[in-house]
This record gives C-alpha cells, sequence and structure tokens, in this order.
C-alpha cells in the first residue's frame, strides 16, 4: 500500500541530504563520527575502533553497524536527529549523509555524488584554510547551485583568525561566509561560541579524549563577559565588524549560493558538532522537485521515480555483486515495486534493496525523497538513468567531464585477454574511467582517459584484484580532448599530435598534446568541428 501525498510532503519536510567536502585530513572522519556520536547512534566517539586517534574506516563501521543495529556505509549514514530546541512532539529530522570519495585525486565519482545532495559542507582546516581539493569541490557545488555551510574545523589548534579566514573564502571563491557563531577564544584556545543571533554564549567543557558529547552551559552576555573577559569582548567585535560589512546570515541569499553560514568547531573535541546539526536541521532545504529532459519538473509527491548516482561492484569478496545507488526524487519507494527503468523501457524488480552496504547488509523497506537507496545485481543500470513509475520521466544525464588524463592498458599475458575485456566493460560501465578507441589501436590496448590519474590506479588495482588480470599502463601524450564529428575526423587524423577516437558513449573525441597544437589546428583548419567538453570545474 503505497502513503497519501501528505505522508510523503511531511518525510520531505523532515529529510536533509547533505554531504561533507573537504580537502583530506580536515576532519571529515571526525566530524562523521561526531555527528553520529551527536544522534546517539554512537555513545563514544573514538570507542567503535579500538585503535590509537579516532579514525573511523569502513571496517570500523561496519563493526558499529554490528553492534548497534544500524545502517551505516561508506555510501550513506541515515540518522534521526532531534533539535535540542525543539518542541517535545516534534519529529526527528531524517539526516542523510552521503559520502564522498576521499582520495585526494579529484574524479567523476565526487561530481556524481554531489548530483545526488541537497546541501553541502564545506570542512575546512583552521591552519590550513582553503586546500585545492576544497576549492574543486566547491566550485562543483556552486556549478550544480548546492547551498554550502562552512565549518572551520580545528580551531582547537592554532591557527588563523576568524577574520583571516573569512577574507580569504570570499576573495578566492566568491562566496561570502555569513557565521552564525563567532568563536570565543582565538585557534588554539577554544572555549566557546557567541551565538550572533540570540547574542547567548556557549560555553563547552572538555571530556577525557574527546570522547563523549562536551557539555555546553548557555550564559547570557552579561555573565560571558564576566567569564570570558577579553575572549569575549573580541568575539563581539568580530560579529559586529561582520554586521557592519552585512555579513549577517539571509536565508535567500544562501538558497542562491551566494552567502556561506559559518560554524567554528573542533570535531575531536566535539565542540561546535550539534550547532552544526542544528544549522543543517534549521537552514538546509529540504528536497525538492527536479527538472526532466524535456522540462517539465516533477514534483516531491508525484509518483516514485529515482537518478541513478553512483554504481560500484561488491568491494567485499563475500559479495561479488553490481550495486547501483539511486536517490529518490519523487514518491515513496517500496520494497519489491517494479519501477520502470528509462534508458530501456525495461521493468525493474527491486526486491534487493538496501539501506546501505556492508558485511552485513540491512534491507530497506520504504523510503522517500532524499534517501539513497543501494540495488542489488543492477546490472543494466548505470550512472544518471532514471528509474520510475508510471508516468514516464527522464532525469538529464549527469554528463561525463574532459578527461586531462590519457593512458594506454593491455593484458600483460595474451591468454587473459578475454578477462581483460570482461572487466573492461565493468569498469566502464561502472564509470570508473572513460574508454576510447579507434581502428589502428584496436581493441587489445584501449586507451583510458580520467580526469585525475588516481582513477588509472583504481583500474589497475581492480583488474588485478577482481578479475586476477596483470595489466601494463602506459602514459599517452595528449592533455586535451575535444568533441569533434565524422566529417572532421579525416582532415584531424592527417595532423601530427592529434588522434581521433570513438567513446563508448558514441561521441567521437580528438586528443592534442597540448593546447599550441589545438590553437594551431583551429587556426589552420577553422572548418574542423572542435567543441570543447565540459570541464571538471565547470
Ligand atoms: P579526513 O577524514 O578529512 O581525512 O580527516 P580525519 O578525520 O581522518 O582527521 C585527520 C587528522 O586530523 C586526524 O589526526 C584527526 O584526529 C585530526 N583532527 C580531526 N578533527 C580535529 C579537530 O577538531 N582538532 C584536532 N586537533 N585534530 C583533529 P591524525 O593524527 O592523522 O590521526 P589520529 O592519530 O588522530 O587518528
Amino acid at each position: 500500500m503505497s502513503s497519501s501525498p501528505d505522508t510523503v510532503a511531511r518525510e520531505v519536510r523532515r529529510r536533509r541530504t547533505f554531504a561533507i567536502i573537504s580537502h583530506p585530513d580536515a576532519g571529515k572522519s571526525t566530524m562523521t563520527e561526531a555527528l553520529a556520536l551527536h544522534a546517539r547512534m554512537i555513545s563514544e566517539a573514538g570507542a567503535v575502533h579500538g585503535k590509537a586517534g579516532r579514525k573511523a574506516t569502513v571496517s570500523d563501521w561496519m563493526e558499529m553497524e554490528k553492534a548497534r543495529g544500524i545502517s551505516v556505509s561508506s555510501t550513506a549514514l541515515q540518522f534521526n536527529y532531534t533539535r535540542t530546541e525543539a518542541q517535545p512532539d516534534t519529529e526527528p529530522t531524517v539526516i542523510n549523509l552521503v559520502d564522498t570519495p576521499g582520495h585526494a585525486d579529484f574524479s567523476e565519482d565526487t561530481y556524481r555524488v554531489l548530483t545526488a545532495v541537497d546541501a553541502a559542507v564545506m570542512l575546512i582546516d583552521a591552519a590550513k584554510g582553503l586546500e585545492p581539493q576544497t576549492l574543486k569541490l566547491f566550485q562543483v557545488c556552486r556549478h550544480r547551485g548546492i547551498p554550502v555551510i562552512t565549518v572551520v574545523n580545528k580551531w582547537d589548534r592554532p591557527g588563523q583568525t576568524p577574520l583571516e579566514l573569512i577574507d580569504e573564502i570570499a576573495e578566492r571563491i566568491g562566496l561570502v561566509p555569513t557565521p552564525l557563531y563567532v568563536p570565543v577564544g582565538i585557534a588554539g584556545d577554544f572555549r566557546g561560541l557567541y551565538d550572533r543571533r540570540s547574542g547567548r554564549y556557549i560555553k563547552f567543557s572538555r571530556t577525557a579524549g574527546g570522547a563523549k558529547i562536551a557539555p555546553e552551559e548557555l550564559l547570557d552576555a552579561h555573565t560571558a563577559a564576566n567569564v570570558e573577559g577579553e575572549a569575549w569582548t573580541a568575539a563581539r567585535e568580530e560579529s559586529e565588524l561582520l554586521s557592519e560589512m552585512g555579513q549577517d546570515h539571509d536565508q535567500e541569499l544562501f538558497l542562491a549560493g551566494e552567502t556561506s553560514p559559518m560554524i567554528f568547531t573542533s570535531a575531536m573535541l566535539n565542540f561546535g558538532v550539534r550547532q552544526l546539526l542544528d544549522a543543517l536541521v534549521e537552514l538546509a532545504p529540504a528536497p525538492a522537485g527536479r527538472t526532466a529532459v524535456d522540462g517539465t519538473v516533477r514534483a516531491v509527491t508525484d509518483p516514485f521515480s529515482a537518478v541513478v548516482f553512483k554504481v560500484q561492484a561488491g568491494m567485499d569478496s563475500s559479495h561479488r555483486d553490481r550495486l547501483a545507488y539511486m536517490r529518490i526524487v519523487s514518491g515513496e519507494f517500496e520494497r519489491g515495486m517494479v519501477v520502470t527503468h528509462a534508458q530501456t523501457g525495461r521493468p525493474f524488480a527491486t526486491k534487493y534493496a538496501q539501506a546501505v552496504f556492508g558485511r552485513d547488509r540491512s534491507t530497506v523497506d520504504t523510503a522517500y525523497p532524499g534517501d539513497v537507496v543501494g540495488l542489488v545485481n543492477a546490472t543494466a543500470l548505470a550512472p544518471g538513468d532514471t528509474l520510475y513509475n508510471e508516468p514516464p520521466i527522464e532525469y538529464p544525464p549527469i554528463g561525463s567531464f574532459a578527461p586531462e588524463h590519457f593512458a594506454t592498458l593491455r593484458a600483460r599475458t595474451a591468454g587473459k585477454y578475454k578477462q581483460f575485456r570482461k572487466a573492461m566493460d565493468q569498469l566502464e560501465s561502472e564509470g570508473v574511467v572513460q574508454v576510447l578507441r579507434n581502428g589502428t589501436r584496436g581493441d587489445a590496448s584501449p586507451v583510458l582517459a580520467a580526469v585525475g590519474p588516481m582513477q588509472f590506479e583504481v583500474v589497475t588495482a581492480r583488474m588485478l584484484a577482481e578479475f586476477t588480470v596483470e595489466t601494463d599502463l602506459e602514459p599517452l601524450g595528449y592533455s586535451l580532448a575535444r568533441r569533434t564529428d565524422e566529417a572532421s575526423s579525416a582532415e584531424l587524423d592527417r595532423q601530427r599530435g592529434v588522434e581521433v577516437f570513438t567513446r563508448t558513449d558514441g561521441a567521437l573525441l580528438a586528443l592534442f598534446s597540448d593546447k599550441w597544437r589545438l590553437q594551431y589546428i583551429e587556426k589552420e583548419h577553422p572548418d574542423v568541428t572542435l567543441e570543447p567538453l565540459v570541464a571538471a570545474a565547470d
């Protein structure tokens, strides 16, 4: 029995789906664990993994899953959270934290994941400020119009001043930070937060090893001034300066991606974590409808529809199947429902739907817009695909990025060729890399095209681990790709430093050694079609 649109609307209103974007080491894992602690999914941070430090790994989460009977995975973490100041009968907010790939190399994966969220938390290390990966990820958020909450983490360690960090963000990325709180105490002496909207002071106390939720004391301005003296005055002054510069929170500007509410935290000490959760509940947008290829908009209360944003072969040797993760866009999802795969028009049975994945997979029976559901053995599904219940709908494809790294790959031993082909097909359909072919090179050594070289490493490692194929990767001297057409390829093929390929989606791509080669050909052969592809940061 399907629920009424009213039920769906209610469920949507209480959902928040977001991702944390950060440069490696800014504290994403620590923050994820701190959020789980505040949502009371775990009782002690650091306790679940039983090793030095607080770094939670996927297997740690799996242990936690077993111990607490909750659903956690490296793909999406769902938990309920009730704001401290909420009315007693308020339904908890359902928070979906979608994981972005942790590796340092920017890849299309991250971009795809960011198509599945409604907001992002940009986590910055107080001492390091903006780092390359943060910048790139932020650009993706801007491109997709995703509102961003900025979190300055590690305030318990020496770093820059709040105003320096604010200026850096405003200048380098053009996003105006509007702090909700100003820290009391300089970086390295984190005492509490001045709540700019209520004028009150939240004073934190440390717990042993930062394992528990940090006790908070709520003080009025007068008491705060007595307790903190200079540090309190400095925070008040900074706040006033921000107000004079117009840097107060404005919900409309935040949703339009022009400003970013900012919070200072120490994920390690659990300071400011509750404030971050409260901000997500209060300010981040609930899931909204989506525009289809034909320009129509599917409202969240319309019949079921979802977009596949990630496809992955079972990482775990005991589950060698292919998992497709979908973000629900509209309607109620019920396990067992037979939906339609828009790209093939074929029915798709959802008997094996799972909330998340780990060694112990947990089944999901119902889900609503904003939720992430994994489908097992989804061999026909690819990133960007649409699933729906009548009436039909198809969402725009996620799109491939302009590759910047190229290499040929071949099986080390000829006897492994069949396996090699099979593995190539599998990895290609998951979207791990783009694969380019042309008649001259033949099929034994296809050209791999990637946004980041880390994608190549993933291919060779998985070839070996999952298909027992040893491979040789040889970088190619190309650095640029342009889309071309049949009529232009003959001319391009005659040029030095250029090679034309067909990508699996049928697109013809011309590869160039460098931008000078490209400019030369554009000048000498103005009739040749050479269109830019979507760049990673477009
Ligand atoms: P990541 O997932 O973004 O890569 O970062 P992760 O949480 O693993 O944190 C990276 C390092 O920063 C870890 O230290 C972690 O303990 C530390 N860290 C995270 N948040 C805070 C914070 O608020 N304050 C301070 N002072 N440190 C923080 P590590 O030395 O690499 O590991 P470990 O020995 O602590 O486990």
